[in-house]
């Protein structure tokens, strides 16, 4: 199917006198001969499409985000929906090493035809590019396209929650692509190519350009801050975190053999008032979020990673050292049943309103095995101070199926 490759030639002696590949999605960086520059690492670093889950939920998180939501058009069939993730899933294993689409590529077809690829990630390398999809509660619905009888149980849209203020035009869809890699280019290229592959089946229905991660995967990355100015992600569940992956991330299945391994994903655009929140007194904003600002460390005391205690008792003012009130602890799991999720957003600036303040904050993204731990979560976070400073405004849900082998198609087996 491909012509050309970005950096074909460099990428497979790399790969063909490296490393093996790793299993369950986890990262293969194949650098470039300067193992002390992290930006041509980052530039070569490509990871396995194929996997027993997709890759972008516990891969290394990269710095750049491109999500698109799509709907079917309005006369699109069960065949073409299967059609389109066939095609999707063979671009994707493409796109993933850093090749261009189709037989030609950008610049080696007829000066007739409009090129097979929109060829502006020519010459970028494969930048970490991960491409996950997920399917929409609504695709599921009786009447639609058939597929009522391949629903998992727990598969239903959100609820509505307190104080949101969600803008349909930026909520739900019947399927999502999350574009993440190392260079914006190399993500927005992805989702420009997989939107024309769906030209006549599907069309985006909105999307999400996310730039500086917000958490962290693995140990061995630094914990990032989102534009509160405070670390996120210290708690996240990791990698090789397997027992808890397999408890609060893999789904069964739920009965369905396409969605085993597979898990849901929760996007909420969150906007900030991001003025407001840099007019609030340090010590407040601290005393929302329960956790110093420039450490990371829990108000009851030590370093990043410590355990927060919630017994702990400020000698200052005789209160809960962590405000019982506080983000961290209300999204605690010792708060909340055990439940845990797994957080993978993105910061997002949008220009300035018409009052000249940010439009900005973050795009929150987790991975979930039932949709009911973000919905217990978002609940508690009700009483969250932070809702002062933010708003949710944009909303959606999808099922990610199980990772694919050789030769499969994302989410094949709901077609047999
Ligand atoms: C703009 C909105 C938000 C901001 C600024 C924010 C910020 C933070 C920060 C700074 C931490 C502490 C560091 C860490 O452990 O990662 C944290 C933890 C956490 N947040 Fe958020 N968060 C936001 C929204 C949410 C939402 C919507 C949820 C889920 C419904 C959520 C769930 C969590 C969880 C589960 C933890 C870890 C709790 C623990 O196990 O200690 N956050 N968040």
């Amino acid at each position: 199917m491909t012509r050309v490759t970005r950096r074909g030639l460099l990428l497979g002696g790399a790969a063909a006198g490296g490393a093996a590949l790793g299993g369950a999605g986890l990262a293969l960086a194949v650098r470039d001969g300067d193992a002390s520059s992290s930006t041509a690492a980052d530039e070569q670093a490509t990871y396995p499409f194929e996997g027993e889950h997709q890759a972008g939920i516990t891969t290394p998180v990269q710095r750049h985000l491109y999500f698109a939501a799509y709907d079917l058009t309005a006369d699109a069939t069960r065949d073409d929906l299967r059609t389109l993730l066939q095609d999707w899933t063979e671009a994707a294993r493409h796109l993933v090493q850093g090749r261009e689409i189709g037989e030609t590529g950008a610049v080696g077809g007829s000066p007739l035809a409009p090129p097979e690829d929109t060829g502006e990630a020519l010459n970028l390398g494969p930048n970490g590019l991960t491409v996950t999809f997920g399917l929409g509660p609504g695709l599921f619905d009786p009447d639609r396209l058939g597929l009522e009888s391949g629903r998992p149980a727990l598969f239903q849209p959100l609820p509505s929650f307190a104080l949101e203020l969600l803008d349909d035009a930026i909520s739900g869809g019947d399927l999502c692509v999350q574009a993440c890699a190392n260079d914006p280019q190399v993500a927005v290229h992805a989702v420009r190519n997989l939107s024309r592959i769906g030209f006549g089946r599907a069309q985006i229905r909105w999307a999400q350009l996310g730039y500086g991660r917000t958490s962290s995967t693995t140990r061995d990355q630094a914990t990032p801050r989102n534009l509160m100015g405070f670390k996120d992600g210290t708690r996240n569940i990791k990698a090789d975190d397997t027992e808890d992956l397999a408890r609060h991330v893999w789904s069964d299945g739920e009965g369905q053999e396409w969605f085993a391994g597979g898990t849901y994903l929760v996007t909420r655009k969150i906007q900030m008032l991001i003025e407001s929140w840099d007019r609030a007194p340090l010590s407040e904003q601290e005393a929302i979020i329960g956790r110093d600002k420039g450490e990371g460390a829990p108000l009851s005391g030590g370093t990043e990673f410590t355990e927060p205690d919630f017994r702990a008792v400020s000698t200052a003012t005789g209160e809960p050292a962590i405000p019982a009130e506080s983000h961290i602890r209300l999204a605690h799991p010792d708060f909340n049943g055990g439940q845990r999720i797994l957080r993978r957003g993105y910061n997002y600036v949008e220009g300035n309103n018409a009052l000249g303040q940010i439009s900005g904050g973050l795009f929150f993204i987790s991975f979930q095995r039932s949709p009911k731990q973000f919905i217990d979560l978002q609940n508690a976070l009700a009483r969250d101070p932070l809702n002062e400073y933010i708003r949710h405004i944009g909303s959606a849900l999808f099922a990610v199926p199980r990772g694919v082998r050789q030769g499969e198609y994302i989410a094949q087996d709901l077609f047999v």
